[in-house]
């Protein structure tokens, strides 16, 4: 187990280059399932997540390799389709073959995900989705069993807007007959990726990028290569950390249309921010206005940047809200951030927050992928020496972070512990 050691009270700068988006990658490389052949991915994220998925298409007896950032695989044979609750345990997002294992096999075994640290999370909408278009599914001994001779276009309203229920359905419509109309589809820049990475396969998908989505299904698609994009999360990190500690950072290899509402806040904060192609400058000199988010479906403020918005407010003097609408239990970053000396109260889906008072450094645990960078950030700007316990949350989505804040100026260091 890794813990990390922070010295508190070093102002960030200098460039960082982003890395690929862990949920665009995680939305696409299931896709390989819709088509046997060689894949490519290009600047995909070397994190626990994609091990995780890459091991999951392992136990189907599908080979990959992941070269640094290079993804190579190979889906031509597969002698499985099931996804053992041993992989989804870990991560979620494995729900994701689902959609292209019943599409392409017309069978899928996929063990249920059950809650997670940040409240239940249901599927009901990648099932419901499924069954639209022809599956039939039923839950057994915690798994999802579903088979179908076929499936067929229909017409599917989400209820609410849902990232992997979209991407589920999507990609299984892409090989149902006739045409599909995907509506309430959500609109975030992973769901897109995949849309497209699929019109590059061979699939016929209108309206991508809108929440009616249409497609035409094909018999076949085709194995190609493909770029993840840039991680918006990542990325959204870093210039809170860069404006919490009042420094100056460019972030490279960034897309800023992505990002939208987080600049705007940033902004609506004091930072000074300029944007130029695939780059982001981002400044900060003096404290920041107290600024309220409330989370929302993209294009709106990400709920995965919420924890970190709230350890940046902990830096602006007075009073500030932060409201989570996807998710409105996950502040398991709130008790965590008391022991760094905040003073935040949590009101159903809102902390409350007074911020500008001193930060000392302490030893805390992480809960969550997002809790574990938010307590990192509060770290850098605690006085003294603070402890994170239980890194492998944050490994699960975030390339070399240690090394890339070093390389800002950061003093954090990861060291092996047997505390838990
Ligand atoms: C994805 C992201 C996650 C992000 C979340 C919201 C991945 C791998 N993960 O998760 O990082 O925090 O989007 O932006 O891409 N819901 C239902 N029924 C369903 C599915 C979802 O009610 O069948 C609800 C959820 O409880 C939640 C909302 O819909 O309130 C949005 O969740 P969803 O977009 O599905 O999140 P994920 O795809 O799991």
């Amino acid at each position: 187990m890794d813990k990390f050691i922070v010295e508190g009270g070093v102002r960030l700068s200098g460039a960082v280059r982003i890395s690929g988006a862990k949920n665009a990658a995680l939305a696409i490389i299931p896709a390989v399932l819709l088509q046997p052949g060689v894949y490519r991915f290009h600047n995909t994220p070397n994190i626990r997540d994609i091990w995780t998925i890459t091991r999951l298409l392992g136990a189907m007896g599908i080979h990959s390799e992941l070269n640094k950032n290079e993804l190579f695989i190979d889906s031509t044979n597969i002698n499985s389709y099931e996804a053992p609750y041993q992989h989804v345990k870990q991560m979620r997002a494995s729900i994701n073959v689902l959609g292209p294992l019943i599409a392409r096999y017309g069978r899928a075994r996929v063990s249920l995900p059950g809650g997670c640290a940040f409240g239940p999370r249901p599927v009901d909408l990648h099932l419901r989705g499924l069954e639209k278009l022809g599956a039939n599914i039923d839950i057994e001994n915690g798994y999802i069993n579903a088979h179908t001779e076929g499936l067929k276009g229909t017409r599917f309203h989400f209820d609410v807007s849902s990232v992997g229920a979209t991407e589920n359905v999507l990609s299984a419509a892409v090989l149902a007959k006739g045409s599909t109309i995907l509506t309430n589809a959500a609109l975030e820049p992973e769901v897109t990726a995949l849309a497209k990475l699929l019109v590059k396969m061979g699939a016929k998908i209108e309206g991508i990028g809108t929440t009616t989505l249409e497609i035409e299904g094909v018999d076949a698609l085709k194995s190609v290569e493909d770029d993840i994009i840039p991680d918006r999360i990542e990325a959204a990190t870093f210039l809170i950390g860069a404006a919490m500690t009042r420094g100056k950072v460019q972030l490279d290899g960034v897309n800023p249309y992505h990002l939208t509402a987080v600049i705007a806040k940033l902004e609506e904060s004091g930072c000074t921010l300029d944007v130029t192609g695939n780059t982001i400058m981002i400044e900060m000199n003096d404290a920041p206005q107290p600024v309220d988010i409330t989370t929302a479906p993209y294009p709106g403020f990400p709920t995965d940047a919420q924890a970190q918005w709230v350890a940046y407010m902990m830096t602006a003097p007075g009073a500030s809200r932060v409201t989570d609408m996807i998710y409105p239990t996950r502040f398991h970053h709130v008790p965590e951030l008391h022991r760094l000396g905040a003073k935040v109260d949590v009101h159903e889906n809102t902390a409350l927050i007074q911020g500008g008072h001193p930060l000392s450094g302490a030893t805390v645990m992480s809960s969550d992928l997002r809790a574990s960078a938010s307590l990192i950030l509060a770290a850098l700007v605690a006085e003294g020496r603070s402890e994170i316990l239980r890194v492998y949350h944050l490994d699960r989505g975030y390339e070399a972070l240690e090394d890339k804040l070093r390389n800002l100026g950061a003093s954090i260091t990861r060291v092996k512990t047997d505390e838990y």
